[in-house]
């Protein structure tokens, strides 16, 4: 890894997962900065905090493509135009095709509001609510063609309370999680990883 390795991260939404990560590396012992915030949408919080930190950020929208290749195609070379170490998927609510896997296979991260491989897809905190399980959490995880089906960097175990609805959940659960996702990548920018089939180790 480089002195200061760089992040590109993907968002969707509220962007809590990206500002947690734009806080961390405002301390060059951190290990790692931001140097791009790529998104599928206008008009989201998560590009404004980019914006408000001085990162450069850009957009690419599946409606404004001709398929979901070229769409996926335009959104490599984006994010490959900032030569990231690290692309971190943080609430960006869009699969990746082929060729984004292909160029940054086992460098990209997601993160997951689930315990993995419980609750894949859009949806980890309702589900998990409905199950009725008693303890739920976040996963992060190396990207790969699946959904939510990556090698696990990280996870963190959050309790369901019994006066929870999907939102007071999904809110515990996120704090956990971007405590998580921090650690992780710091970790992974300072001192490296490996993916071993299934397992990933820092250091
Ligand atoms: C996070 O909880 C993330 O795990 C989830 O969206 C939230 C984004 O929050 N992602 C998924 O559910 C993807 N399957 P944020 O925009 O405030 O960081």
């Amino acid at each position: 890894m480089p002195a200061s390795a760089r992040l590109v991260v993907l968002v969707s939404g509220s962007g809590t997962n990206l500002q947690a990560l734009l806080d961390a590396c405002a301390d060059p012992a951190y290990g790692a900065r931001v140097v791009a915030v790529g998104a599928d949408r206008d008009d989201i919080e998560g590009l404004a905090r980019a914006e408000r930190a001085g990162v450069p950020t850009f957009v690419r929208r599946v409606p404004d493509y001709t398929s979901r290749e070229h769409w996926d195609r335009a959104l490599t070379d984006a994010v490959a135009a900032f030569e990231p170490d690290l692309v971190v998927s943080a609430g960006f609510m869009k699969l990746v095709g082929e060729d984004f896997l292909a160029r940054f296979e086992g460098r990209m991260l997601n993160t997951h509001p689930a315990l993995s491989p419980s609750f894949p897809g859009m949806h980890g905190p309702a589900e998990a609510l409905a199950y009725g399980v008693k303890v739920t959490g976040a996963t992060l995880f190396v990207v790969d063609g699946g959904i939510d089906t990556g090698p696990i960097v990280a996870q963190v175990a959050v309790p369901v309370e019994d006066g929870d609805d999907q939102a007071s959940l999904h809110e515990r659960i996120k704090a956990a999680e971007r405590a998580m996702l921090v650690e992780s990548v710091g970790r992974m920018a300072r001192a490296g990883w490996s993916v071993d089939g299934r397992r990933v180790r820092l250091g």
